[in-house]
């Protein structure tokens, strides 16, 4: 794992920014995996204010929720267009996301699984994290070999976002999101995570055991698994002096 720390939010959202910036312009036809949440905002807007060239640019999402069609104003169909899509030159038959109003839920998973296949895998995955280690929507206990399925939230996860909605009740129960063995498929991943709330999720899955009641911690098995925390995320971590020696070290070449 590559444990990058930034002094502030702002910086880390720039930082992780430039991971995808850097992928897009070295491979126009890129496949991205990206990830909803309020972590992202400040990324997407990096992207954004870059103009690049999304023309070619392949996109999958990492879930969304059941019941909620794409007009819905906390689907993240809806986020995803009013963040980042509607800025940039993507085309619309380009995107993918989970759909929220599929009938036969285990058919439009395996057709999703299908067609992240058929674009030839992921390039580069963007992943925030829940307060209880959660990637995408893979709750503790998840399986790391998962692929794409239904997945019911916890009590903690729908007060988290209960935020964005009215109340708690009015959060949906399920959703359907990637499997962490999707996730770990992607030939990069980044994760960017800012804020205290984050912290003991960010120091299980770096410094904690391998395990599935941290989600996040299956990146300790990703071969190119990038993380990029402010101080507050980083804050619970007992190596950080080590990860900012290396990044302060860092080859020439190896710099993004
Ligand atoms: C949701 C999303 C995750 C995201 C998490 C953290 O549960 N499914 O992909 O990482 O929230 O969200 P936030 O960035 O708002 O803290």
């Amino acid at each position: 794992m590559d444990v990058i720390i930034t002094p502030t939010a702002e910086e880390a959202s720039l930082v992780a920014a430039r991971h995808f910036e850097v992928e897009i312009r070295q491979n126009p036809a890129a496949v991205l995996g990206l990830a909803t949440g309020s972590t992202p905002l400040r990324l997407y807007r990096a992207l954004i204010d870059a103009r690049l060239d999304w023309a070619r640019i392949r996109t999958f999402n990492l879930d969304e929720y059941l019941g909620l069609g794409p007009g819905h104003l906390q689907s993240y169909h809806h986020f995803m267009w009013e963040n980042l899509f509607n800025h940039v030159n993507i085309r619309r038959e380009n995107v993918s996301i989970p759909d929220g109003l599929a009938q036969n839920v285990s058919a439009s998973c395996s057709a999703y699984e299908g067609a992240i296949r058929a674009a030839g895998g992921i390039d580069v995955q963007l992943l925030g994290i829940g307060s209880d280690g959660h990637i995408g929507f893979n709750e503790p206990s998840s399986s790391l070999a998962s692929r794409t399925r239904i997945k019911t939230l916890t009590e903690k996860t729908r007060r988290d976002n209960a935020r964005f909605f009215g109340s708690i009740e009015e959060v949906p129960m399920h959703v359907i999101t990637m499997g962490i063995g999707t996730i770990l498929d992607a030939r990069k991943v980044v994760l960017l995570a800012t804020g205290e709330g984050k912290a003991d999720a960010v120091a299980g899955a770096v410094e904690g055991p391998l395990m599935a009641m941290n989600p996040a911690s299956a990146l300790q098995m990703h071969r190119r698994a990038v993380l990029v925390l402010d101080e507050a995320a980083a804050s619970r971590l007992r190596h950080a002096d080590y990860y900012r020696w290396v990044d302060a070290n860092r080859p020439e070449w190896q710099r993004v």
